[in-house]
């Protein structure tokens, strides 16, 4: 048997790891989350997942959870996400720091056998290499967002080193999936799509990002558990494809048979990097098979979002 303890279990990522883990019956899976940007109605359910509602940033609300269960994983994925809500709440940002030290503190004081750390490509700032190594990119973050996921993956080491706590850090690309919320890029554009609505682009949507499907996220993360591979170490977790957001939101349109009209923003005055792409052969690897091509994705996205939106209707 297994305990493992995934924070922001009520998120995105999250929430489709824990439902990869319950359908092991020997997994006992407990998701803390304070609903910041989820809510009750995304926990995923299963008779061996249980939620626990509290602040990973504040210590007294943890504690007594990691205590009381001694966990052998844990998953740190709660953190305040979106380039919006990150750039508009700075200082909520940097408080992550302490929900990353906590975690780190009672890991260690409970025997947790390893931390994985959801850090992100955001710690390669505007890169000065493409794709993205781990090892050779200059880690080049200016903003608190970041700058916390920074932070974060030297105290891992530093855990490591001082502590013998072991750890993964998984340097997230763009993903996307069902569950995820409207703020993140595919889920807007093909709501909008399905809806006629104007697609809304920052810019001239030159900027190019890759993306990379849930399942081959959660495959890859779950591999590095189960065969105790990359312990003590740093790895990108996205798609090596890129595509501009304006051929994103063609595409959608394309895909879903939509009216909707690209409409032009003014550029983000921060944080919309020109270009994002992992070196993902840490990735490819040990998953050992190629990702989901971005087309596929969308398609079984767009099918979920439609018999989702022609269910409301119907009611
Ligand atoms: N989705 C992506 O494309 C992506 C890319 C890079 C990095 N990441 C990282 O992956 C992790 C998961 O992201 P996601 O896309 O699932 O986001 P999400 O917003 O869906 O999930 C984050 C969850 O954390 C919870 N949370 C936030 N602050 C908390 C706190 N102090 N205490 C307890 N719970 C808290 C939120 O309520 C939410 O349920 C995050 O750490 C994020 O920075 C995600």
């Amino acid at each position: 048997m297994e305990k493992i303890l995934i924070t922001g279990g009520g998120g995105f990522i999250g929430g489709s790891l824990a439902e990869e883990l319950s359908k092991d019956p020997r997994n006992i899976i407990y998701l803390f989350d304070n609903f910041l940007t989820s809510s009750l109605g995304n926990i995923p359910i299963n008779k061996n997942i249980y939620f626990v509602k509290g602040d990973v940033n504040k210590k007294n609300e943890l504690k007594a959870l990691m205590k009381a269960h001694r966990f052998d994983h844990v998953f740190h994925y709660a953190a305040v996400v979106g380039v919006k809500r990150t750039l508009e709440n700075p200082i909520g940002v940097l408080n992550d720091i302490e929900g990353i030290k906590n975690i780190l503190k009672f890991s260690h004081h409970t025997g947790v056998k390893r931390v994985f750390f959801s850090s992100s490509s955001e710690v390669y700032g505007e890169p000065v290499e493409h794709p993205q190594n781990e090892a050779t990119t200059p880690l080049n973050s200016k903003l608190p967002y970041a700058i916390v996921k920074n932070i974060g993956e030297a105290y891992c080491k530093s855990f490591q080193k001082e502590y013998g706590l072991k750890y993964t850090v998984f340097r997230f690309f763009n993903t996307y999936g069902p569950r995820q919320s409207r703020d993140f890029v595919i889920p807007r554009f093909i709501h909008q799509a399905l809806n006629n609505e104007n697609i809304t682009i920052h810019g001239e949507g030159t900027q190019r990002r890759t993306f990379c499907y849930i399942q081959d996220n959660i495959d890859f993360t779950l591999k590095t558990l189960q065969t105790h591979h990359y312990v003590n170490d740093t790895v990108n977790v996205g798609c090596g494809i890129q595509t501009s957001i304006i051929d994103l939101a063609k595409l959608i349109i394309r895909l879903t048979g939509s009216d909707s009209k690209i409409i032009h923003l003014p550029p983000l005055k921060e944080g919309d990097m020109s270009m994002r792409m992992p070196d993902n052969s840490k990735m490819i690897n040990l998953l050992d098979r190629p990702l989901k091509p971005l087309e596929e994705g969308l398609m079984e996205l767009i099918k979920i979002e439609s018999t989702r939106k022609s269910r409301i209707v119907c009611m």
